[in-house]
């Protein structure tokens, strides 16, 4: 039977406000897209740029505008097969726009006096490469940067890596890498923000604005490459270059937020992912690179493929040719084939057959030459002498204090009898130093360590040797396990027997007061790309030489360098003090030195939850609610065994051994009972996004002895929504600098960006609910208040 509504009874009806309502909620996220119409880079959208721009493209035959869209390396290589061509010949017929891998100002310029001076219309070549985390300076691999969770910090490290890198003759970076990434088998992790996008959306922006200056025209920026457009980090299993599939929800919510942050904070280009998305390939995907990319965030600049992914699309079975598969990629908007050699082989043709229209071609060139007009190009091809490869004192002193700030104090508990061990006592007399890692200059670059040099790292050994000269007491006790153990991991073989030196190690533990144990993982080997590992356990036999140590009753403090989360759960439950120091880069030694004897009070927090068991993975804070939640109302769950219907493992727990946004201080920081400047806050204040609907505050005191920094944390859970939302996300945070004793009041500004979600039609929507908000010094924040939105 179907029930009529009179039209009085309809308006006043739960139908009625369940149809009316959304529509609302629509239009008003409409509206605020709506607003953003603006162009996220003015200077590529210039008149005056823009006009020089058509005036070249017009004396531009087909091939010269197809060169422009090539680009190849022609240095090392970053990728399966390096190119083998002249490329002194294709430079000078114009063939191509951009070479990577081409450092210092001598072979740079060598090119670009080809491009300038023999070709045609001398357009100056565009010299691309991964700098990283920092070009001849190195600092800290990007998962470390991120846990200092300092924006304004890491857009310091891009600027210094931007003038290294103009003086290297590189005016284009392939950096930042956005992608959000939450699962820790993934090697690629390292060079993440790591799991959340709110944090990773903010580092984005750092990134963007170190880098690029706001002016691409100034001889210290360069141009970014925004990677790997889109959702790489999510490859299935963890294991790199593999498909992702996720819903568009997830997409536009977890995993489009820091590269939109990045082409809003002005990107100049982006990069295209190896992965497939939903089936389709990233790099030939209108819906990720002209739909949303060009069309709802109204990018630019251009896209350039990653290594060789134009012609991989034939991997990816789309077509039947190259031909074809270069035309689905073209059309759907990558721009530059980097190391594809397709777009210059198979492109011409089809246009000349009418398969592609021209004006496809003519708007990649258009996009192309914009940047290179930007950068300045034309009036300053040339890259100044290269300067001594040697960092400046001011960039290690930059590299230093940076370094100290990623390095996160995962524990401290105290020891019977000694207290805890952190920061290093000043009774302290002999230090035994122990592990593979201790003094390994090369992995303390970690992985892209770009024009890093090894020679100029200070190891761990070397920073305490400075301090503490014959107090030291230095065994390696095993190896990591390097590239030519590949058999031991492949094959489950037993490390190489390293008993004598654990015995060795053990015995020069003994005659000391502390021992620090440096282990981890190898920087060039096991992190980076294309090192995805199914076990995230200490490598070798580095389990046995902490646990043969620890078993001396010495106290122990570990030391990680590692590229990604590990699994530590024996250390987590036996080991009092732990630090994780990824890997910290050319200051590494000094800094990790800094920190350990409390110079430094740790201030860094992890941006990437630290699982019990790699089964957990992928592993994050902000999971969505389930049916049966493992810490649920038991009361609400059936009589008869609760316990066993319920969304766990049953041989581990749901949480993370370390959670996101955990890090320990020498100092304790309280927290006040949060306060909002609102109870209630009406729906279109907050929808039509005019600034923040309402604001939370929160005292924060420093209650212990010595001064310190938090990173406050602000998460939400929208508790009703038409889709359902994680238990906890991060929507703000701080970092507070304070004496001991000392307070201060926070407050975190919500408005639209904050409070939206995005809804089944894949818009971002506000809606009447109660949010309930934490505040506190990780993701397991107490201190809780609430606010309705009405
Ligand atoms: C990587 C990119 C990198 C490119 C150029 C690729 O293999 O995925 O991140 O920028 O090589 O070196």
């Amino acid at each position: 039977m179907r029930i009529r509504i009179k039209p009085v009874q309809f308006y006043s009806s739960v139908r009625f406000w369940a149809v009316v309502l959304p529509l609302f909620w629509v239009s008003a996220a409409l509206a605020q897209s709506s607003d953003s119409t603006a162009v996220p880079n003015a200077q590529l959208a210039g008149k005056a740029l823009n006009a020089r721009v058509e005036a070249l493209l017009k004396q531009m035959t087909l091939e010269e505008k197809i060169g422009q869209m090539v680009q190849y390396s022609a240095g090392f290589a970053t990728g399966p097969v390096g190119s083998k061509i002249s490329y002194d010949e294709l430079v000078a017929k114009g063939a191509a726009g951009s070479l990577l891998n081409v450092i210092g100002a001598e072979q740079t310029n060598h090119f670009q006096h080809i491009a300038m001076e023999k070709s045609r219309l001398h357009i100056p070549l565009l010299f691309g490469d991964d700098v990283i985390h920092g070009d001849r300076t190195t600092f800290p691999v990007p998962l470390g940067l991120a846990a200092s969770w300092d924006p304004k910090m890491v857009a310091g490290v891009a600027h210094t890596a931007a003038i290294e890198a103009r003086a290297d003759g590189i005016q284009w970076v392939f950096s930042p890498m956005v992608d959000i990434a939450r699962d820790a088998r993934w090697g690629r992790i390292v060079e993440s923000s790591g799991e959340d996008p709110y944090l990773g959306s903010a580092l984005a922006r750092g990134w963007v604005e170190g880098y690029q200056q706001g002016d691409l025209s100034k001889p210290d920026s360069v141009a970014v490459s925004v990677k790997h457009f889109a959702a790489y980090g999510a490859a299935i299993a963890g294991r790199d270059y593999n498909a992702t599939d996720m819903s568009d929800i997830t997409l536009r919510q977890v995993y489009l937020p820091p590269y939109h942050a990045a082409v809003d904070a002005g990107a100049a280009t982006l990069m295209s992912s190896f992965n497939s998305i939903n089936g389709v390939p990233a790099t030939a995907d209108p819906y990720t690179l002209t739909q949303i990319l060009r069309k709802e965030w109204h990018f630019d600049g251009f896209v350039v493929s990653d290594w060789g992914a134009v012609a991989e699309l034939l991997n990816h079975s789309i077509g039947p040719d190259g031909a074809t598969v270069a035309r689905k990629a073209l059309e759907a908007g990558v721009d530059m084939d980097m190391e594809g050699d397709l777009y210059g082989t198979t492109i011409a043709a089809q246009v000349r057959s009418g398969q592609i229209p021209e004006k496809v071609v003519d708007e990649a060139v258009r996009r192309i030459l914009r940047v290179k007009f930007a950068l300045g190009l034309f009036e300053h091809p040339y890259a100044p002498v290269t300067p001594s490869s040697e960092p400046s004192a001011a960039n290690r002193a930059q590299a230093r204090a940076v370094a100290a700030e990623t390095i996160v104090l995962l524990k401290n508990d105290p020891m019977e009898g000694v207290g805890a061990l952190l920061p290093i006592a000043k009774s302290v007399r002999a230090v035994a130093l122990i592990g593979p890692l201790a003094d390994s200059a090369q992995d303390m670059l970690g992985s892209w360590g770009a024009q890093g040099d090894a020679k100029f790292v200070i190891s761990l050994r070397q920073a305490l040797s400075e301090r503490l000269g014959d107090h030291l007491l230095y065994a390696p006790g095993c190896g990591v396990l390097s590239g030519e153990d590949e058999k031991i991991l492949l094959e489950g073989k037993p490390a190489p027997d390293d008993a004598a030196s654990i015995a060795e190690a053990v015995e020069t533990a003994k005659k000391a007061d502390v021992a620090i144990l440096a282990l981890g993982e190898s920087a060039d080997w096991m992190t980076g790309e294309a090192t995805s590992r199914t076990r995230l356990g200490l490598p070798g036999n580095q389990e046995q030489l902490l646990e043969a140590v620890a078993a001396t009753g010495k106290p122990v403090i570990l030391v990680l360098f590692t590229g990604r989360p590990a699994e530590i759960k024996w250390a987590g439950a036996h080991i009092p003090a732990i630090v994780e120091a990824w890997f910290p880069g050319m200051e590494g030694g000094h800094a990790v030195a800094d920190v350990l004897f409390g110079e430094v009070n740790p201030s860094a927090k992890l941006t990437v939850s630290f699982p019990r068991a790699v089964g957990q993975e992928p592993l994050y804070y902000a999971q969505l609610p389930t049916g049966r939640p493992a810490h649920g109302d038991l009361s609400r769950m059936p009589a008869n065994g609760p316990e066993k219907y319920m969304s766990r493992y049953i041989d581990e727990e749901n949480s993370a051994l370390f959670p996101f946004g955990w890090g320990l201080s020498y100092t304790r920081f309280s927290y006040g009972q949060p306060t909002v400047s609102k109870a209630e806050v009406g729906l279109p204040e907050v929808a039509a996004g005019r600034g923040p609907g309402l604001t939370v505050g929160v005292d924060v005191r420093n209650s212990g002895s010595v001064a310190g920094t938090e990173v406050v944390q602000l998460y939400l859970r929208n508790t009703s929504a038409s889709v359902e939302q994680p238990v906890r996300e991060l929507k703000g945070f701080a970092r507070v600098t304070l004496a001991p004793g000392e307070s201060k009041h926070v407050e975190f500004p919500l408005g639209f960006d904050e409070l939206s979600f995005i809804n089944v039609e894949s818009k971002p929507v506000v809606e009447p609910t109660t949010y309930k908000v934490w505040v506190g010094g990780s993701s397991l924040a107490t201190a809780e208040t609430s606010f309705i939105v009405k």
